[in-house]
């Protein structure tokens, strides 16, 4: 490792500024310690807000960096192996939205990954491009989505070779890493770029026991949350750039966009000294947090009419390989959906799981988990599986419908007017809001597609069974939202 990843050129920059302590004349307007609230000042103390400062000579700017931010974002840079770092104070979202602001444009085509978040769908208004989604595959034991096949990139491309850009979510939230080598030699061969959407694997860098990173399996950018698995603040994030096809002067002009003008201090230092710490201990910290999950794993498996999902998974519905840190866990075998054991854990336990759908629930394992927590949660678990040990197991689901057919473009639908209609009116209406249905939790349409007799079917079923909608104008589920 490079001796320069021992530094924290923008931690060092804020150090040097809290000492000189000059008279203050510009925001924010606290005046490091004088002035934040009070309450939050008590609980926190004093120094977090000596480094929310603005941007001087010794801070260096975001936006048009020369100094320390500069020098922190080559040391990001050569960690990840970028040509190019972008530090984010918007999350992973507007690392999303600079990706698609700078790869298509109005009326371009571009292949998305149907399984996408919300971030994509916006970026897709802000760039009015035309997205023709992927389906990745679907993991019917669990009810959950694989990873993207690339004999369907391959076809994709094939029928629509204008796209000049694939982006993939890899991993998914419930840990599905896709074949990113396989897929970037895809999207090279389009003469296309590959987006990679990696919010959720940043510590994948930093483990041999799991697939590579985007950008060292062929990626030209990608986006990942530093703040999800890397130990950085909420909202602090990274947008790394391989490729000579991008143009890095977009990227920052998208970029100057999405991000805020006045960039919180305190979360690029989260960002410079996290990114020291992957440096120096990222190995250890994942081996550690996968040793956790491990363990936690093989415990669960032990309860009777629990499972926790596993390596097994690999090889089939396109998974390329599955990030042992994601607890996926069903009780479904015990009657219990995933949204009751995330409130029972919670409400009878004090545990906390990252979040639920109709089969499952995920409890994401960090570095920063103790053996105590793996033990609470692996104690509630029992004691939830034996207070419902004669439960009768829940009704397999349908298979969600094939994509909706394209009517207009995210942007163009977001502009329109809209009304509600009853859903048993809606067959060939073009829909308005995106409906999203867990499981498999890609959505079942979006705005600016059609809706279909399929969709609608399935949609009348999932309201029977009682499953959780989101996307439906009112809490009855009797109408939909279209375009007039
Ligand atoms: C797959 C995916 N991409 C992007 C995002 C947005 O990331 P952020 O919260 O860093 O803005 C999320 C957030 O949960 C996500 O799950």
């Amino acid at each position: 490792m490079n001796q320069n990843q021992n530094k924290a050129p923008i931690f060092d920059a804020a150090m040097k500024y809290a000492k000189l302590r000059p008279a203050y004349f510009c925001v924010p307007g606290h005046r490091y310690e004088n002035g934040p609230g009070s309450l939050l000042r008590e609980y926190a103390g004093d120094n977090i807000f000596k480094i929310d400062i603005t941007e001087t000579g010794i801070t260096d700017d975001l936006h048009c960096p020369v100094g320390a931010i500069k020098e922190a974002q080559e040391l990001a840079a050569e960690l990840f192996g970028a040509d190019h770092t972008f530090f984010l104070v918007n999350g992973s979202t507007c690392g999303n939205q600079a990706m698609l602001l700078s790869a298509a444009g109005p009326g371009e085509k571009i292949l998305v990954d149907a399984n996408s978040h919300r971030s994509v769908n916006s970026g897709l208004i802000m760039n009015g491009a035309e997205p023709v989604y992927v389906m990745p595959e679907y993991i019917s034991d669990w009810g959950i989505p694989g990873g993207i096949s690339p004999a369907e990139a391959e076809k994709m491309f094939e029928l629509y070779p204008e796209c000049r850009a694939m982006l993939v979510t890899s991993p998914n939230y419930y840990g599905i890493i896709s074949d990113i080598r396989a897929l970037a030699e895809i999207c090279h061969r389009h003469n296309a770029l590959l987006l990679v959407d990696e919010a959720h694997g940043t510590h994948c860098c930093f483990s041999e026991q799991l697939a590579s990173g985007a950008l060292a399996c062929g990626a030209d950018m990608c986006v990942q949350s530093l703040h999800k698995t890397g130990g950085a603040l909420t909202q602090s994030s990274l947008l790394h750039v391989r490729s000579s096809q991008v143009d890095i002067g977009r990227i920052r002009k998208s970029l100057a966009i999405v991000q805020s003008s006045s960039p919180s201090y305190i979360l690029l230092n989260s960002i410079d000294t996290a990114r020291r710490d992957l440096a120096l201990h990222g190995k250890g910290m994942v081996r550690r947090a996968m040793e956790l999950a491990a363990e936690a794993r093989k415990k669960i498996n032990a309860i009777r009419g629990l499972r926790c999902a596993g390596r097994e998974l690999e090889g089939k519905s396109s998974v390329f390989c599955f990030d042992e840190t994601r607890l996926v866990i069903s009780a479904s075998q015990l009657g219990i959906s995933g949204f009751d054991l995330k409130a029972m854990l919670f409400e009878d336990h004090n545990v906390e799981v990252e979040m639920a759908d109709r089969n499952n629930i995920l409890a994401i394992v960090s570095y920063a988990n103790s053996p105590e927590d793996i033990e609470m949660l692996v104690s509630a678990l029992k004691s939830v599986a034996e207070k419902h040990a004669d439960g009768i197991p829940l009704p397999g689901m349908a298979k969600p419908p094939g994509q909706a057919r394209f009517a207009m473009s995210p942007r163009d639908a977001y502009f329109a007017k809209k009304k509600a209609i009853p859903w048993e009116e809606a067959e060939g209406c073009v829909c308005a809001e995106m409906i999203d249905i867990s499981p498999p939790g890609i959505p079942l349409i979006r705005p600016g597609e059609i809706f279909s007799a399929d969709i609608l079917n399935y949609l009348k079923q999932i309201r029977l069974s009682g499953a959780y909608i989101q996307g439906l104008p009112d809490e009855t589920m009797e109408t939909v939202m279209a375009i007039e």
